[in-house]
């Protein structure tokens, strides 16, 4: 596991998008993992501002981590939503070949079923971008998630359900439910890059990259991924 830490959340977001704008050169037809939250969207800025330079992103394929359960693309609080807003009509994507969870699916299990082959289809995550909840979490893997799970329903943390509050009108609409990759779809991707930034990750950062591999701690099995490169404001790793 790689650990670069610098200065602030903007050098993190442009230490970050240099990544993904090198994999979009090397292999044009990547397929990016893609997160959501408030962490990426420095870096989905600046690819925007890559594309107005002549970036193109019109053979990628991307996969999102998560959605929640009950929320469809026109609410503005879904992932549907804020991929849209930030990244998806502002550069030329493909919109066909951008997938995200349906979580308004009748059938959850078999929407997960669904999503898991389309990503092996796609031939698997080239580059993977992840965030961190407060308690260690990636996409919406909480605690105590076995490693070996592939997309999945889950019940939200109280403290996730708590830190998300934050995006809506009262706790009480925060949906209690999510699809997301499993730890092992995650493991599966042939690099990930982690992103932290501020003092409110800066235990979860420090149980991930410094602490034993648990799933208490569901960051923490990047310590075993091949090629995982941990990105870091000096707040998120005043830990480390
Ligand atoms: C959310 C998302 C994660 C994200 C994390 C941190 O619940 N499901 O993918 O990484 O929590 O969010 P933020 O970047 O807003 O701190």
């Amino acid at each position: 596991m790689k650990v670069v830490v610098v200065a602030n959340f903007d050098s993190m977001s442009a230490e970050v998008a240099k990544m993904v704008f090198g994999q979009i050169t090397r292999k044009p037809n990547s397929v990016l993992g893609l997160a959501t939250g408030s962490t990426p969207l420095g870096v989905y800025e600046l690819l925007v501002e890559y594309h107005a330079r002549g970036a193109d992103f019109s053979r990628l394929t991307t996969f999102n981590l998560d959605e929640y359960v009950g929320l469809g693309p026109d609410h503005p609080q879904s992932y549907h939503w804020y991929m849209n807003e930030n990244l998806f009509s502002k550069v030329n994507i493909n919109p066909e070949r951008t997938f995200i969870p349906d979580g308004l699916a009748p059938d959850l299990e078999a929407e997960c079923q669904r999503y898991e082959k389309l990503i092996q289809q796609a031939g698997g995550i080239d580059l993977q971008l992840l965030g961190i909840g407060t308690n260690g979490h990636i996409g919406f893997n909480e605690p105590g998630t076995e490693f070996g799970i592939e997309t999945h329903v889950v019940d939200l943390a109280e403290s996730t359900i708590r830190d998300n509050a934050r995006f809506f009108e009262s706790i009480d609409e925060v949906p209690t439910r999510a699809i997301s990759m499993g730890i092992k779809t995650i493991m599966q991707a042939k690099e990930v890059i982690l992103m932290a930034s501020g003092g409110s990750k800066a235990d979860a950062v420090y149980a991930a990259v410094r602490g034993p591999v648990t799933t208490a701690v569901p960051a923490s099995v990047l310590q075993l991924h091949p090629f995982a490169t941990v990105v870091v404001d000096q707040a998120a790793a005043s830990r480390l």
